[in-house]
């Protein structure tokens, strides 16, 4: 049954909540599909811009970080294999291929009626998604990985075997696209704030994670930072981290 609280804390985050197929201890809910898309459709608004300014009152939030992203060259060298794990609604997704068109785009997505959404209106690929396997990948198969406001959602431990898969799945010289909720999200008056209005009937969200863990882990497994931004999430803020994954990897 979902719990009232979890529904109130994620609709301050700026998501309300439906059951997904697939859960692993996380707040791996999502918005509900129907409802979502009649009100988008009422607000004259593609399902994405109606999730950044309705829902979560951050307007142009993901067009900023999509912004960002080219500026740091990540769709310079047209990726032409992308997968994302937990796009959602598509708004990260429906930037990203107006960006680099890229010839396949594979998602792992919990959520079945956004995955099958995101299927026939972008023909991308949906992999079985089991909870934090990308196992279905080849290793070293795609140039841009990437994963928006998921991994606030899900576990530490979900959260870090993701990491392991998608150095795995990256092809040398691709690049890997994430964010999380670090020190630098967490002044004490965003504690405060997600004190005050988040937290009540779920105590997993939002998940936080070390910035210096990140950048170690990824470079052992040859994956260097190269650059990292703040981006909105709801009333407070998450950061965008940027790898690049060396040729000899
Ligand atoms: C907060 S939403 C963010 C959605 C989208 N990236 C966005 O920013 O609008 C988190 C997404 O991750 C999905 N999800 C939850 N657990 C997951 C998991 N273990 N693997 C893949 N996706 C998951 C949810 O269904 C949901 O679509």
């Amino acid at each position: 049954m979902l719990k009232s609280g979890v529904k109130r804390l994620l609709g301050r985050a700026g998501f309300d909540i439906v059951r997904s197929t697939n859960n692993r201890g996380g707040v791996d809910d999502f918005i509900p599909f129907e409802a979502t898309m009649r009100a988008a459709r009422a607000a004259g608004l593609s399902v994405g811009d109606y999730i950044d300014e309705v829902m979560n009152g951050t307007p142009g939030a993901t067009q900023s970080t999509i912004d960002e992203l080219r500026t740091l060259g990540v769709f310079a060298a047209d990726p032409g294999t992308v997968l994302e794990i937990g796009p959602g609604s598509g708004r990260y997704l429906e930037k990203t291929v107006k960006e680099c068109a890229p010839s396949r785009y594979e998602i792992y997505e919990t959520a079945e009626p956004w995955a099958n959404y995101l299927v026939d209106t972008y023909s991308v690929v949906a992999r079985p998604t089991e909870g934090c396997s990308l196992g279905p990948t080849p290793d070293a198969s795609v140039d841009l990985v990437q994963a928006h406001k998921v991994f606030n959602t899900l576990t530490f431990l979900s959260t870090c075997r993701y990491f392991f898969e998608m150095a795995r799945v990256t092809r040398p010289g691709g690049r890997i696209v994430f964010d999380v909720m670090t020190e630098g999200c967490l002044d004490p008056a965003a504690v405060r704030a997600w004190v005050s209005k988040g937290g009540e009937g779920h105590d997993s969200y939002p998940a936080a994670m070390p910035r210096q863990a990140c950048v170690d882990l990824f470079a052992t497994l040859g994956c260097n930072l190269e650059a990292s931004f703040l981006a909105p999430m709801g009333f407070a803020s998450t950061e965008v981290l940027v790898f690049g994954k060396g040729l000899d990897s």
